[in-house]
């Protein structure tokens, strides 16, 4: 006979914390959101942690390059999607590994044969007042000089004068090369009063700006998450079918992480990827796997050598597993059961496998609830698709801004690999669907809003860390009739009230 549950599965929705004693000590200044991404011995230090506990989603809607310079920028990481070409992954692996803080790749350029009026118009468009002139008009093409504001008077010139009778010509340029790090390029733009510094390399190719106005704004990423060469961390999502080709690709351009991205990870297939990885890169190359949403999906997965499990089955904001093929739990029961898992795994081992809970996180206190069951970070798809740094287009709907969601396994992104059971039958149905959700701004305002109150909340509980919140959290069920309580209730409100935000 089947086994049956005695319980139902839960979502957060159902939970709230109950607040401990907070001493003195416990105001947000003391707060460390610090917590590990790759298992670890007992005693001993993560190879690699994340500042902040969040990762963004696997998914063509969320993770490109773009938001991998973000989130890593505010202390996180983001698994830049697998659905795409190993080509096309690894290039946005590679600039996001490139990339610079600070350094910019010049957006304004003109050639020799530009004129006034060219100044003039791309002003307009790019909004930027410092461009190049370079030999064919490419933002790596050889420096000729510089134009500013500074470099022209409409009212005594012609618009067809050319760019180079009024120029800063490269001879006359204060230049940094190459190899210079973002202090030294700082120092020379104070030394030199410099509003921007070219970045050349030795035939005199422009390569970056740096620019003074950025000062102010690279002082302020305190988290940033960076590997040894002080580059940005960055992850990377695999499949259970190429990896023999893919690995390797997303090895060399520089990726810190891979995660197996799959909507059923209890399965042979994650094993058999998992064994290559070690047989080729023995422990480093870091793989997390998942999806499993019960402790003996865990333990699978910590035996086969995962280096973080994920966790979750039906509970995306996008995903209609559930309804399709009747799959899945709530997250939060999912999230409990395999934390409990992964601390007898750790009792009986010595050996500590991070866990993620993935998908299902709508407010910001569900965050909060999921670190305190267990979780030690958090896979988000919609909470990252709403702002700026997403992939995806904006668009106005019914008056107000929009950003285009979709699931890896709607029609839409055709990520099939990511519900594939291997064997010859390819997919007939999907698994996900395309949406809207109300766009929210840039990445960094919403995600220090989120974590001022998952700290705030921490600080309730008298927990300093993430892993003091799981050991002293106090959590409870809630009535369905105590829901409407939480809520403002029985007002009636104002316009431009704000909601709850999410
Ligand atoms: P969200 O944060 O609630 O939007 O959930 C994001 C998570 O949903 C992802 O990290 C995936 O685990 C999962 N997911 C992404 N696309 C699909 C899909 O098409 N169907 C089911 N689940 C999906």
């Amino acid at each position: 006979m089947a086994y049956f549950y005695d319980e139902p599965s839960r979502t957060f929705n159902e939970y709230l914390l109950i607040p401990g004693y907070s001493s003195a000590e416990c105001v947000p200044q003391n707060v460390s959101l610090k917590t590990p991404l790759v298992k670890f011995k007992k005693g001993e230090e993560p190879e690699l942690s994340l500042n902040i506990p969040m990762v963004s989603a696997i998914m063509q809607a969320v993770s490109d390059d773009k938001m991998a310079v973000a989130l890593a920028r505010e202390g996180g990481c983001s698994f830049i999607y697998g659905s795409q070409s190993i080509e096309s992954q690894a290039a946005m692996v590679r600039k996001a590994k490139n990339y610079k803080a600070g350094f910019v790749v010049s957006d304004s350029n003109l050639s020799a044969a530009s004129t006034l009026k060219d100044v003039l118009e791309l002003k307009e468009k790019t909004g930027h007042s410092t461009m190049a002139v370079t030999a064919d008009g490419s933002p790596n093409g050889e420096l000729l000089g510089i134009v500013t504001g500074r470099d022209y008077r409409i009212s005594r010139m012609q618009l067809s004068d050319l760019v180079t009778s009024f120029m800063t010509p490269f001879d006359q340029l204060i230049c940094g090369h190459a190899d210079i790090s973002l202090k030294e390029a700082n120092n020379m733009i104070w030394d030199n009063k410099l509003n921007a510094l070219p970045i050349v390399d030795n035939d005199h190719r422009l390569l970056y700006f740096v620019f003074r106005k950025d000062y102010e704004s690279r002082k302020s990423n305190p988290h940033e998450l960076l590997d040894s060469k002080k580059r940005y961390v960055v992850g990377a999502g695999i499949n259970t079918r190429d990896f023999a080709q893919r690995v390797p690709a997303l090895i060399e351009a520089g990726a810190d992480v891979l995660c197996i991205d799959s909507s059923e990870g209890f399965s042979e297939w994650q094993k058999v990827t998992i064994d290559w990885i070690r047989e080729h890169y023995g422990d480093k190359v870091k793989v997390g796997a998942g999806n499993v949403v019960d402790g003996e999906g865990f333990r699978f997965l910590a035996e086969a050598g995962a280096d973080f499990v994920k966790i979750g089955i039906g509970g995306g904001s996008i995903c209609i597993t559930r309804e399709q093929k009747g799959i899945g739990r709530g997250q939060a029961t999912a999230t409990i059961d395999v934390a409990r898992a992964r601390d007898e795994y750790f009792k009986e081992t010595g050996i500590y496998v991070p866990i993620c809970s993935d998908g299902g996180i709508v407010y910001d206190y569900h965050m909060t609830l999921a670190l305190a069951m267990g979780a030690d970070f958090l896979m988000l798809g919609r909470y990252f698709s709403r702002f700026d740094e997403s992939p995806t287009r904006k668009l106005m709907v019914n008056g107000q801004y929009m950003k285009e969601y979709w699931g890896e396994g709607s029609a839409r992104a055709r990520n099939w690999q990511r519900y594939d059971l291997g064997g010859d039958k390819k997919l007939s149905f999907v698994e996900g669907v395309d949406s809207y959700v109300p766009y929210a701004g840039s990445l960094k305002d919403n995600v220090a809003l989120s974590l001022s109150k998952v700290i705030h909340t921490m600080c309730n509980c008298g927990a300093l860390t993430i892993s003091e919140l799981q050991q002293k959290a106090k959590i409870t069920l809630v009535s369905a009739t105590s829901i409407v309580e939480g809520g403002a209730h029985d007002v009636v409100l104002k316009e431009n009230t704000p909601s709850s935000n999410q």
